[in-house]
């Protein structure tokens, strides 16, 4: 059955107190929107419709940043979830597949949930996603009957008998779109909030004649993100299970609750992560790394038997072959690091490429911007280069050889070559003794003046 997504992301999210449209506030590194597109993917939608509000640009630009396929329509004023999916309507004119309903701050919903609702709707006209709640609080109740869900009930429009039932509704639901449509068109505004509901569309479907049934979940997956101190829970249960993966898959996290991952965190079997290492996005770290404590690394990929830090930073584009090493206070952004090549301390690589088994001397700086443009540095294989050289680019270094420590190097040096550029030393014979003595005569005839 081919699948279409829906997901609502129009809610101001008041109490997030921001001026970012809430479903854009981050969680490991990416949009929450970005997570529930995620979590949809896994039925491979043949069209994803984004409902937008609030901020709408920018959601529409962030879902685009993702996959560049989906639709923004916009809901310019919010009256209610059933509301919010008709305006998905038009997008999906002459699409006969199913629709998945799913909220934008609803972050983690897992594949397997979507994919035991997608086997559910072969039985049942309507499938809705619930889960038991330690606390049900204000969440709309399942009224059930055996197998079959009866109608929704939100809080506020609820007996007290109602309220009792600890069966909730999570609002993902899943139809096919012209039935999703059809009873949507249905829906009346005549309750508590005058919202259009979208959980009336059960009431509605079973007095048609259609069945309704309810795949139950975890609550966890249904955590919905609508303040900074949810979104900081989001988090947390976010790296938790990031963490306890990690372990599962074959890697040592000596201090796990100070690593942080990110949505998209690549790591191979037996590699050591030590403490208080933060991941962003984009990383892939192939197996048998070391990543040693407080590194942090975004838009790279490390490759086998490499060893990171401590105190290292990989920007984007740092790409580092087999048995690379970059030590403490290394900062790599936008360069080839080829196999075995070294980068121990306290250096900038930006924009280079360097050579197998080069050697990049303490302090070295690749002078890469001149405050417009960006210039390539080259290194060959082997080449040796000298503490505290400045490699002013666009410039290259050949294989096997090497600069002077301290060199500012802005001509290239070619292959087998020595390259010095920096002042000649002079040295003046007693001179520091007798400056020394001038300088402390001085300085007792100040006292004394006091
Ligand atoms: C909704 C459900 C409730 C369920 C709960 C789970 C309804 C009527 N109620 O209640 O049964 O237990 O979610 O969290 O569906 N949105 C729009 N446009 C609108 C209204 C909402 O895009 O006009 C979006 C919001 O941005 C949000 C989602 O829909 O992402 C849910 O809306 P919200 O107002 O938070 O619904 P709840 O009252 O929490
Ligand atoms: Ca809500």
């Amino acid at each position: 059955m081919t699948t279409a997504l829906i997901i609502l992301g129009a809610g101001m999210g008041t109490r997030m107190n921001s001026d970012l449209p809430k479903v854009l506030h981050h969680i490991a590194g990416a949009p929450m929107l970005v997570h529930a597109m995620k979590a949809g993917a896994s039925l491979e939608p043949e069209r994803t419709i984004i409902v937008a509000g609030h901020g709408a640009d920018k959601v529409a630009a962030a879902a685009l940043a993702w996959d560049p396929d989906v639709t923004t329509v916009l809901q310019t004023e919010q009256l209610g979830t059933a509301h919010a999916v008709a305006q998905a309507k038009p997008a999906l004119e002459g699409f006969a597949g199913d629709a998945l309903v799913l909220y934008g701050d609803t972050p983690f919903i897992q594949p397997e949930t979507l994919e035991a609702m997608a086997a559910a709707r072969a039985n049942h006209d309507v499938v809705v996603l619930g889960f038991e709640a330690d606390d049900p609080g204000r969440y709309g109740r399942l009224v059930t009957k055996g197998e079959t869900l009866e109608r929704i009930v939100e809080f506020k429009d609820a007996t007290d008998e109602e309220r009792t039932i600890t069966l909730c509704n999570s609002g993902v639901i899943m139809a096919n779109a012209s039935t999703l449509f059809d009873l949507i068109d249905a829906v009346g505004n005549d309750n508590a909030s005058a919202e259009y509901y979208l959980t009336d569309i059960i009431g509605i479907a079973r007095a048609q004649g259609l069945t309704a049934t309810v795949v139950s979940c975890d609550e966890t997956e249904t955590l919905g993100v609508n303040s900074r101190a949810e979104l900081a829970g989001a988090e947390a249960q976010f790296q938790a299970r990031a963490r306890a993966t990690a372990l599962d898959d074959g890697i040592t996290l000596s201090d796990p609750d100070t690593v942080y991952f990110a949505h998209d965190t690549v790591i191979g079997r037996d590699t050591i992560i030590e403490p208080n290492v933060v991941f962003g996005p984009g990383v892939t770290i192939e197996s048998a790394t070391t990543i040693r404590a407080f590194s942090h690394l975004e838009g790279c990929h490390v490759s086998r038997g490499s060893v990171i830090g401590p105190y290292a930073r990989l920007r984007p584009g740092a790409e580092l072959a087999e048995n690379t090493k970059v030590g403490n206070f290394v900062e790599i952004k936008n360069a080839q690091i080829e196999a075995g090549a070294k980068v121990n301390h306290l250096s900038y690589i930006g924009d280079a490429t360097i050579g197998e088994k080069a050697n990049i001397g303490a302090g070295t700086i690749t002078c890469n911007y001149d405050g417009v443009f960006k210039h390539h540095t080259t290194i060959g294989a082997g080449a040796f280069i000298g503490s505290n050289t400045m490699l002013v680019a666009p410039v290259s270094v050949g294989n096997h050889a090497m600069t002077g420590s301290g060199s500012v190097i802005t001509d290239d040096v070619p292959d087998g070559a020595l390259g010095i550029g920096r002042a000649r030393q002079a040295t003046k014979a007693g001179f520091a003794i007798k400056l020394f003595n001038i300088l402390r005569a001085r300085k007792a005839k100040q006292t004394k003046g006091h």
